[in-house]
């Protein structure tokens, strides 16, 4: 052994004596054992981990330049775009990044619906995937709003208002939301502090806890297939390979594929045809002028037209409180799914046609529903997000039932070669 090697040794057993560092790297990367058969679907927790660094450093040298006052904020990010220099990539960077995360984050819950990773004993994994998807909506919600363009305005003036639709307290509590009766420089300042200190802390804690869950347990696989029941005499999975190094350097070239497409929207498409940044946010706040049509941006829009699809009171509430609740219902249902199938198979490859149906039916209903969602409702296209509405609680609500019911195909013992 060296002395360059000697010394290191002596300096990590220093460390590992004090914090167990070598043990950390072997639970988490070196012993840790990935199934062998994960494909295309597995990559998109990764791209989700390489958008977060990247929202956080971005986010971080905006803060430098940027002005959370009514006055000041959209010619502070005039000024970034203009006179900061890179200010531009770093600004496009994080805002299509945003956007990027919503992308990756529902492929990655796709892929777990279709492959059951929510299910025993998976559940807290997904469980708490939940709650940074929730804590992803807070913090894009918080973040539109601070360039203080005409649609942050107006967006946030619409989804604040929402809060009144709760009955009693709705008005009272919308007002101390914003701090304000109307959405203001107080509500600026005080999105700001969310946007940049507690949702990203909250963030990267259910991230780690995200991690460590599934870390405990071990990842599922496209076959839904326990490769920790079939060991060697070592007690190495037969069908599992370390983490450290098969998937950090082999995932390297896709990371690389997904920065590169990454850019080129940065580059070229930064903001996406308006779908990105929105064209009335290149207008200044303006709370005497309305933008034609308001509409959130894209990854909140299945859920804004289940919200407008309410259009009728019943019970004696109105059509904004039912709205409010198919909204507020659509977002938790999915917390319960892990109890919600009752199918003795995993994967979507095993299950049976109503399964592969439901699902199907389901993810057709969420993409025309976030297409509804970005246009002016009319009576058809209201009976349109009505209907995908319907489908999307029947995927949950009926899924104990057609689970249970459907036939199954018997799970290989080992992964298939
Ligand atoms: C910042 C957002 C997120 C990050 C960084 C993240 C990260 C990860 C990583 C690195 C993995 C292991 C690799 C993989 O299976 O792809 C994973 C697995 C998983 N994640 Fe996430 N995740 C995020 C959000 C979510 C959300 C929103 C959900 C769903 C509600 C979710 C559900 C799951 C499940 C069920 C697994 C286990 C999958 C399996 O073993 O088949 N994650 N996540």
């Amino acid at each position: 052994m060296s002395a360059v090697q000697e010394s290191f040794k002596n300096v990590m057993s220093w460390i590992d004596a004090r914090l167990p560092v070598t043990e950390a790297y072997e639970k988490h990367l070196a012993k840790y054992y990935a199934p062998k058969n994960l494909n295309i679907w597995y990559y998109f927790g990764i791209f989700a981990f390489v958008v977060l660094v990247n929202q956080l450093l971005t986010g971080i040298w905006l803060t430098m330049s940027y002005v959370p006052t009514g006055d000041g904020a959209f010619a502070s990010v005039e000024y970034i775009m203009r006179d900061v220099d890179y200010g531009w990539l770093l600004r496009y960077m994080h805002s299509t990044g945003a956007s990027a995360f919503f992308v990756v984050v529902y492929l990655h819950m796709f892929r777990g619906l279709m492959y059951g990773s929510y299910q025993k004993p998976r559940e807290l994994i997904w469980i708490l995937g939940m709650l940074v998807y929730v804590a992803l909506m807070a913090e894009g919600f918080f973040g539109y709003i601070l360039p203080w363009g005409n649609m942050s305005f107006w967006g946030g003036q619409v989804i604040v208002s929402l809060v009144g639709a709760i009955p009693i307290i709705g008005d009272s509590l919308a007002v101390w939301v914003r701090g304000d009766f109307n959405m203001s420089g107080v509500t600026l300042s005080r999105f700001f502090a969310l946007h940049v200190v507690l949702v990203p802390l909250l963030l990267l804690v259910l991230v780690v806890l995200h991690v460590l869950a599934l870390h405990e347990i071990g990842s599922n696989n496209p076959d839904g297939v326990d490769i920790k029941a079939k060991t060697d005499a070592d007690g190495k999975p037969l069908d599992g390979m370390p983490f450290h190094p098969y998937l950090t350097v082999g995932k390297l070239p896709q990371i690389i594929i997904f920065m590169f497409l990454f850019a080129t929207v940065i580059f070229f498409y930064p903001d996406g045809g308006g779908y990105l940044i929105e064209h009335p946010n290149y207008e200044p706040a303006n709370p005497l002028k309305t933008p034609e049509l308001i509409a959130p941006v894209w990854y909140y829009t299945p859920f804004y037209s289940m919200l407008r699809a309410a259009t009728f009171p019943l019970f004696g509430m109105d059509a904004k409180f039912w709205g409010l609740v198919t909204m507020a219902g659509a977002i938790v249902l999915p917390f319960i799914l892990p109890w919600l199938d009752k199918s003795p198979v995993k994967s979507i490859r095993y299950k049976g046609l109503a399964s592969k149906l439901f699902l199907a039916f389901f993810v057709i209903a969420f993409f025309i529903l976030g297409y509804l969602g970005t246009v002016h409702p009319t009576p058809v296209k209201t009976l349109v997000a009505q209907v995908c509405t319907a489908i999307y609680f029947a995927y949950f609500l009926l899924m104990p039932w057609y689970t249970s019911v459907e036939k199954t195909k018997p799970v290989p013992e080992r992964v298939p070669s």
